[in-house]
């Protein structure tokens, strides 16, 4: 969409935005007509996407500060004035590393969520977007996960730091007024329509994104999945397209405007996918019958975590439109010119 056709005007302040999902959110928010003002230190993301597109847009559409959120996210607000809506990607998410180093999980996750929380609360912006994860429901007693679903995240650290940041957020809206939107995400995959902007976390935990990448030759790609209870073996998870996640902000953002009570949706596409089926569909696409190596086996792997989309789909009107296949074809284009992701 062309600067003669914008829409929207509003700022948002994207935090966590030099990582996958929220790089890709800067370019769909900028797309879609908003200014954009980034937060991240670096220590998993990258400064890449964000030049990409600040000369693209131009640096009154998008600005991006280099600073930890614990220490500097005052400045920022300080800086930007009249910051409409925060959204709140920023944070530690691999489970497994989780399990290892709790203190990482439980020391940054919840502390730049107090920080963010109070800087809002100081330069009066009520409203915020959390990206929150399916983890928080703990073992599925449904087929379909519905936001009434029995709420457990005492698997591993990082479902807890993740549930402990939504309760912080709720003292915020009940203390000071802070109104939100909980967006549990599933299985997050895919990069850029036009394979511009994707994921670079090393070693990668995103299944398609490992199999796209095996199939391309760049990394050997090993099942870690166990021996599951379902019709081939391998767990069964929710696979939704990081534009139509990112998309489904967009939705909340316009949602919280006319809104003064917070809510929480589920964010996954309704249909699940085993790991051979996910495996199947980058080889039919990509043409390549690469090996699979057999990995380290993951533990606590649950057999199946599919989204209920109906709450989602009636209330904000979202519904997903990628396939699988559009996110293998994205993969492929973002592996093929960033082999390694991004650089810086
Ligand atoms: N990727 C998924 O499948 C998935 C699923 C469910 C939920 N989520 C949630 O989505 C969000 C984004 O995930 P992602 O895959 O883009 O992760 P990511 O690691 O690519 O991005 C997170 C970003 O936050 C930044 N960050 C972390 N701590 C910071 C700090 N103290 N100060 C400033 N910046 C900091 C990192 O540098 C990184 O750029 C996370 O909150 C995650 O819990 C992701």
């Amino acid at each position: 969409m062309g600067s003669g056709t914008l829409i929207h005007m509003k700022k948002i302040l994207i935090t966590g935005a030099g990582g996958y999902i929220g790089s890709v959110a800067c370019n769909l928010f900028l797309e879609t007509g908003y200014e954009i003002v980034g937060i991240d230190n670096y220590i998993r993301g990258f400064k890449g996407p964000l030049q990409q597109l600040q000369s693209k847009y131009g640096e009154e559409k998008i600005r991006f500060y280099e600073e930890d959120i614990r220490t500097g996210i005052h400045s920022v607000f300080e800086k930007e004035s009249d910051i409409d809506t925060v959204i709140h990607y920023a944070a530690f998410c691999d489970v497994g590393e989780s399990e290892l180093h709790p203190e990482l999980y439980f020391g940054n996750n919840i502390s730049i969520t107090v920080a963010l929380l109070e800087a809002m609360h100081k330069y009066d912006v009520k409203k915020i977007v959390f990206s929150s994860t399916c983890a928080v429901y703990g073992e599925p007693q449904k087929d379909f996960i519905d936001e009434s679903h029995l709420v457990d995240p005492s698997s591993h650290p990082y479902s807890a730091s993740k549930y402990m940041s939504e309760r912080i957020i709720n003292w915020y809206y009940k203390i000071h007024g802070i109104n939100y939107i909980f967006l549990r995400y599933f299985n997050v995959c895919g990069a850029t329509d036009d394979g511009s902007i994707g994921d670079s976390k090393k070693p990668s935990f995103h299944l398609m994104q490992n199999a796209v990448r095996g199939a391309l030759g760049i990394d050997e790609f090993k099942l870690t999945c166990p021996k599951v209870n379902t019709p081939d073996g391998t767990p069964i998870r929710d696979y939704v397209n990081v534009i139509d996640l990112n998309n489904a902000h967009i939705k909340a953002v316009d949602y919280l405007d006319s809104r003064s009570v917070p809510d929480i949706f589920n964010l996954g596409t309704g249909v699940g996918n085993s790991v051979l089926e996910i495996v199947a569909v980058v080889k039919k696409i990509t043409g390549k019958e690469f090996e699979i190596v057999q990995g380290e086996l993951r533990k606590g792997d649950v057999s199946r975590a599919v989204a209920s989309n109906e709450k989602i789909s009636s209330i904000l009107g979202w519904k997903p439109t990628h396939s699988l296949e559009d996110s293998v074809k994205s993969l492929v284009t973002w592996y093929t010119s960033h082999p390694h992701g991004w650089e810086e």
